[in-house]
């Protein structure tokens, strides 16, 4: 059975869809190749496979935040993920909405730099536009292992005149790579303090790829005064922790490995950085601006904790 893998080219400032392709083997079907022989031949970014035909943690955010970048594979497993926990779109976008208020405090606090892992497909309040939006000259790396986010790189790209951003195609577990490639030598002075964020993105990392140990690395290579803006899906805030297994389970089933983490497990990633003021909570009640959603948002829909915290001198 042919499924629905695609290619994605960059083309006359969109991306279009060049082909699908058997993702068995990979490669699109006769007559159909695409002219995969100028590609890279100029600044374009080469094209990616999309594997539009299985979900991916991206896009399911991107369909739970409102977004139209998601397939049918995406759609379906939202929807089971939905029937099983109605909360969840509703505590993406609280999510969402938390990483624009801590992005928000770090720049206030005077925090001009930002590595942003796990970036996902722009949306409302994109790191570069809250931080510029306080410190025209900040400058952001946003940091993503998933093709559909690569796609959407130039979209990121788009910073001030004064500020500037970088995109990494990278994994998180690489921090040797991450921290050390161009695109983050270019942007980011590790002599001066740093946000990084790690916002919804540990709960992809399981157990075994030790994620406590890589966020370390992270940690150990910024300056005192630096920021760490996290949050984390739980099953500690819903009634009933048969729901939580049930959504773990709809993910795994769906192919994405999801691993929820209680309060204490959270609260071992901030380990010797100071939480600022409210400490860990649900996503919806650190530093609530006053959104009426958030203020309607029962913890139990909130489905993740969040949390700040500065590196002490
Ligand atoms: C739920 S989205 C969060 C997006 C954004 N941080 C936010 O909170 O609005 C999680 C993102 O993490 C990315 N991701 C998952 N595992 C990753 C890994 N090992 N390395 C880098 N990015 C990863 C996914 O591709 C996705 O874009």
């Amino acid at each position: 059975m042919r499924g629905h893998g695609g290619f994605l080219r960059w083309r006359e400032k969109s991306w279009v869809l060049l082909a699908e392709v058997d993702p068995g083997s990979g490669q699109s079907p006769a007559g159909t190749s695409p002219a995969w022989s100028d590609v890279g031949r100029d600044d374009r970014p080469p094209s990616v496979d999309l594997r539009t035909d299985v979900p991916h943690a991206a896009r399911l955010y991107d369909y739970f935040l409102g977004g139209k970048d998601n397939f049918a594979a995406d759609r379906e497993a939202a929807a089971r993920v939905l029937e099983i926990f109605p909360g969840v779109a509703t505590g993406a976008r609280a999510n969402r909405r938390f990483l624009g208020r801590a992005v928000r405090f770090a720049a206030d606090l005077g925090v001009r730099q930002y590595l942003d892992i796990g970036t996902g497909i722009p949306a409302a309040d994109n790191t570069h536009e809250v931080a510029q939006s306080v410190a025209t000259d900040s400058r952001v790396v946003y940091v993503d292992n998933d093709p559909i986010v690569l796609t959407h790189a130039r979209a990121l790209l788009h910073g001030t005149p004064e500020g500037r951003t970088a995109y990494l195609d990278a994994d998180f577990r690489d921090h040797r790579r991450i921290l050390s490639a161009p695109e983050t030598a270019g942007l980011i002075d590790f002599a001066r303090p740093v946000a990084l964020l790690t916002v919804a993105l540990l709960h992809f990392i399981p157990d075994e790829a030790e994620p406590g140990e890589v966020l370390e690395r992270y940690k150990a290579a910024l300056p005192p005064g630096s920021v760490l803006i996290f949050s984390h899906a739980t099953g500690d805030l819903v009634d009933d922790p048969e729901e939580s297994r049930a959504v773990v389970g709809t993910y795994s089933g769906a192919g994405v490995n999801l691993t929820v983490r209680s309060r204490e497990q959270v609260k071992e990633f901030f380990s010797g950085w100071d939480l600022v003021e409210p400490g860990i909570v649900p996503v919806s009640e650190w530093r609530p601006d006053g959104n009426l959603h958030d203020a309607a948002l029962r913890t139990s829909q909130a489905g993740a904790f969040a949390g700040v915290a500065v590196k002490p001198a």
